[in-house]
């Protein structure tokens, strides 16, 4: 972990997101009653709410952590600062200020030159995201002169420096190949050597390394520290996995059900995490200490459905060991603790007023649901040259 552009930062945010709200018109959803029917007699369209009154910023080469389980709305929240949720989807609501100027309002032509020159993104797939009939060279030159006035032969000069500056071997190979020859550790370098050759200030890595051998992961992620370090790229990684968020990250975010839960440095959400659910979330971290032989704890139960969110009670409320009684009449904002840069959303910290810390009581502690969603592990193994495969 690495505190240097820790939540202590003072400078203006490269990015700034208030209140987001991104949803889905589907089927059922918040405002449908139970087998409600439009005026043509089909189900009723509804909305899930995907994003709902996001928060969270993020500064000049520091690498913030998203972590939440399947469904939190990582990706959704994602691909709408990049404004890429497609209908049914819309982002429904807040701010997106980047670098002061908010995304939202802008032209779809100009969100288009913020798209890859500033911001751009990768994802788990990283041979999906390539053009499977166009060879890596003539998509890294496309790239680089949409945004670049340059001739053909400087892009793909241009597009080997890259390559070889993202670890590629031997650039000239891979620039003739199309992406169905390459491993997918070699594509997902192809992509960040993509995001880097427009200078991006920002990366947002949806879980760049989920389809890609353990072996390869770590070296990946390797790159992306040191890419931050010779450039000062700025990262959003997103996973579902504290273990691995945790080695990569200035600061995390935790996502329950559409929204930040907490968010702190690193080492202070490590060290001392305060929502129930994050709490939750590090038990099921394995301790990577053959002599450390506890049972991994999983979280209990199932996050309530998107389409029909609770109102006015904490959305964590059915799945937590320490709800107490107003957390069925409370639905806690993200708060800074105690005038710290940790926030929560938990009525017990700095909750209802300027307090600070509320004591529970046991006695008002509630059981939880018995079925269980297992948390997914990370492993870390040796790592073995990329190139030789
Ligand atoms: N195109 C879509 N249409 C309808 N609902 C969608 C669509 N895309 C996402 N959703 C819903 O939005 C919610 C958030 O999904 P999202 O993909 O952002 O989750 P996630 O946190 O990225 O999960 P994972 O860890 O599995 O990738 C989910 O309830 C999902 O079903
Ligand atoms: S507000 Fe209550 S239910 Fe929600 S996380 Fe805190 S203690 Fe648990
Ligand atoms: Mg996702």
């Amino acid at each position: 972990m690495d505190d240097q552009n820790s939540a202590t930062s003072p400078q203006l945010p490269l990015l700034e997101v208030r209140e987001l709200r991104a949803e889905f018109c589907v089927a059922g959803g918040v405002g449908a009653s139970k087998g409600s029917k439009d005026a043509t007699g089909a189900r009723a369209n509804c909305v899930l709410r995907a994003v709902d009154g996001v928060n969270v910023q993020l500064h000049d080469g520091e690498i913030l952590g998203l972590v939440g389980e399947s469904g939190s709305g990582k990706t959704v929240f994602s691909l709408a600062l990049l404004r890429l949720i497609q209908p049914p989807g819309r982002i429904a609501g807040g701010q997106i200020l980047w670098e002061g100027r908010d995304l939202l309002h802008l032209s779809e032509a100009d969100v288009r030159k913020v798209r890859g020159r500033e911001m751009a993104m990768i994802f788990q797939n990283p041979q999906l995201s390539l053009n499977p009939v166009r060879t890596i060279g003539s998509q890294l030159s496309a790239v680089l002169r949409l945004h670049h006035a340059i001739s053909p032969h400087q892009a793909r000069e241009q597009s080997a420096h890259w390559l070889r500056e993202v670890g590629v071997p031997d650039p000239e190979r891979v620039l003739e190949a199309y992406p169905h020859e390459l491993s997918g550790g070699l594509c997902q370098r192809v992509m960040i050597a993509m995001a880097l050759s427009c200078r991006s200030k920002l990366l947002i890595a949806d879980e760049p390394t989920a389809a890609l051998d353990v072996t390869i992961q770590a070296q990946i992620m390797d790159l992306l520290l040191e890419l931050r370090q010779r450039y000062g790229m700025a990262i959003l990684l997103v996973s579902h996995d504290l273990g691995l968020i945790a080695r990569m990250c200035d600061r995390i975010a935790v996502m329950y059900l559409g929204r930040i839960v907490e968010v702190a440095a690193a080492t202070e959400l490590y060290d001392s995490p305060l929502h129930p659910y994050t709490k939750a979330l590090l038990r099921a971290v394995p301790v990577p200490d053959p002599h450390h032989r506890e049972k991994l704890q999983v979280l209990e139960g199932e996050p309530p459905s998107q389409l029909r969110l609770p109102h006015g009670s904490c959305r964590f409320l059915g799945r937590c060991p320490e709800a107490v009684d107003r957390c069925r009449t409370t639905d806690p904002p993200l708060i800074a603790v105690n005038g710290t840069t940790h926030e929560v959303a938990c009525v017990h910290y700095g909750a209802l007023g300027e307090a600070g810390l509320v004591e529970v009581k046991d006695g008002e502690k509630q059981g939880v649901d018995p079925s269980s969603p297992p948390a997914r592990n990370v492993i870390w193994g040796d790592q073995e040259s990329e190139a030789s495969r």
